[in-house]
Order: structure tokens, then sequence, then C-alpha cells
């Protein structure tokens, strides 16, 4: 759809695809708001658990907003790592030189969006997003795979791409690199916590009557939070 022409819309084929095939037409659990725990972190992990129990595929990627400099919203998938319960932060990494690194440079604050469709759940996370020491940023990159190594030490994330050879150069380059030093990681390879400041859990349900649990972080030394309904 054109923006500049979205009053000429003329239903197309998606639009006949997507309503032969309505969301969330199935039976999708309860969520008894009532029993939720009183920090959202609890909450989170209980409901990612459940998801890899429902064989959700891949319940750990999640859709992470940023904003640029000129205040345009981006969004991509990435990795979620962990989710830190003392404080309430979910925890992502990322090359601080791409355009994502760039955003979170100049404003950081953040927001993910997990959808986990076996179960029709939504949860929603907004707040301050703050880069971890080096070290804890180095120790997560050691961690890894020699293949996501590989990848990340190549480096140039979202820069154009000119010609594969270039890139299959590169990447030889970065074997040789980590086959010479064992311990190589990436200057710009950064650990990220968005420390919530709100974090929604959404229940769909078939009959649009969507359950949902907003937790606010009540201002103060200590981590206390607010939890209310919201209307569907
Ligand atoms: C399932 C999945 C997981 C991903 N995980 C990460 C990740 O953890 N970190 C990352 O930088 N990019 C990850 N990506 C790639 C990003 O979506 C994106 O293409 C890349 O980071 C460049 O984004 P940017 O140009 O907005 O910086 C993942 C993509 C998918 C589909």
């Amino acid at each position: 759809m054109n923006v500049r022409e979205s009053g000429r819309i003329k239903w197309g084929r998606a639009a006949a695809a997507l309503r032969a095939r309505p969301l969330m037409d199935r039976e999708l659990p309860a969520f008894e708001t009532g029993a939720a725990p009183e920090r959202p972190g609890e909450l989170f992990v209980d409901w990612l658990e459940r998801a890899g129990q429902a064989d959700v595929l891949d319940a750990g990627a999640v859709v992470l907003s940023t904003v640029d400099t000129d205040g345009v919203p981006d969004a991509r998938v990435v990795a979620l790592r962990d989710v830190e319960l003392g404080g309430g932060g979910w925890v992502f990494a990322t090359d601080a030189e791409s355009p994502k690194g760039t955003h979170l440079g100049e404003r950081p604050v953040a927001a993910m969006t997990f959808y986990w469709p076996a179960q029709g759940r939504q949860v929603r996370v907004r707040g301050a997003v703050e880069p971890a020491p080096a070290s804890v940023s180095a120790a997560e990159f050691l961690a890894r795979s020699p293949a996501s190594r590989v990848a990340s030490l190549v480096g140039r994330q979202s820069e154009r791409l000119d010609s594969w050879a270039e890139y299959d150069e590169a990447a030889r380059a970065a074997e040789e690199q980590l086959a010479a030093n064992a311990d190589a990681v990436p200057p710009g390879h950064t650990v990220y916590v968005l420390w919530a400041d709100e974090v929604e859990f959404w229940q769909g349900a078939r009959d649009r009557r969507h359950v949902r649990l907003r937790y606010t972080r009540a201002l103060g030394p200590d981590e206390t939070w607010t939890r209310s309904l919201l209307w569907p």
C-alpha cells in the first residue's frame, strides 16, 4: 500500500488470502491474571518455558524496535539471550556499528515484541537500553559456536554487498583470524540490556475477549511493579 494514495486502496490478492485464514481461529490457553507473579520477568520465563513445551519454533526470536535520529522507527528480529530477573532486563546482542547499534547509541530506548502463535500469546517490552560492560560482551561472544563467531567477525552488517566474492574473502580472513586467536572478539560486539519500564502479556482468544495484563515499573530504588488489566 502506498500511504500517499491510501484513499484509493483496491483490495487485492493478499487481502483475499488473509481473509481465508483468520488469525487465532483455534482454542487458545486461558490466562489466569489473578495468579500472575509480582514481577514480569518471572511470568515471562514461565511463558517462554510453556512456549517450548508447546513446540513454538524459535520462541527466543523477538522483534526489536529502535528509533533513528529522525525519529523514524525501525525493527528487525534478534535472538533473546537471557532475562535478568533481578532487575527486569531483557538481554540481546548485536554489533554496535550496525544500524540498530547506531540507533541505540543515539537514542538508547527500544521495544521488544514476541509473538508465539501456537498459544496466541504476545509479550511487549519497552524501556531504556544499556550496553553491558565489555567483559560481559566478550564472554558472551566466546561462548558462541565457531560458525557464529566467524559470521560476527566478518562484520559490516547491513552495509551494501557488492559481490559474494568480497564476502567470501572477508569470511576466509575471519576464519584465519579465529584460527590464529581463539579469543578474538569483534570490537563492536555488544551485549545490551533492555531495562523494562513496561511489560504487557497478551493472551489472544478465539472469541476476541483477549486478556491483557500490563506491568508498569514503579519509581523508587526497589524493583516494584504495578499490574493492570487492559481493555482488549
Ligand atoms: C531468527 C533471527 C535471529 C536473529 N538474531 C540476531 C541477533 O541476535 N543479533 C543481530 O544482530 N541480528 C540478528 N538477526 C538479524 C537481524 O534481523 C538483522 O538482519 C541484522 O541484525 C541487521 O539489522 P540492522 O540493519 O537493523 O542493524 C536475526 C534474524 C533472525 C531472523
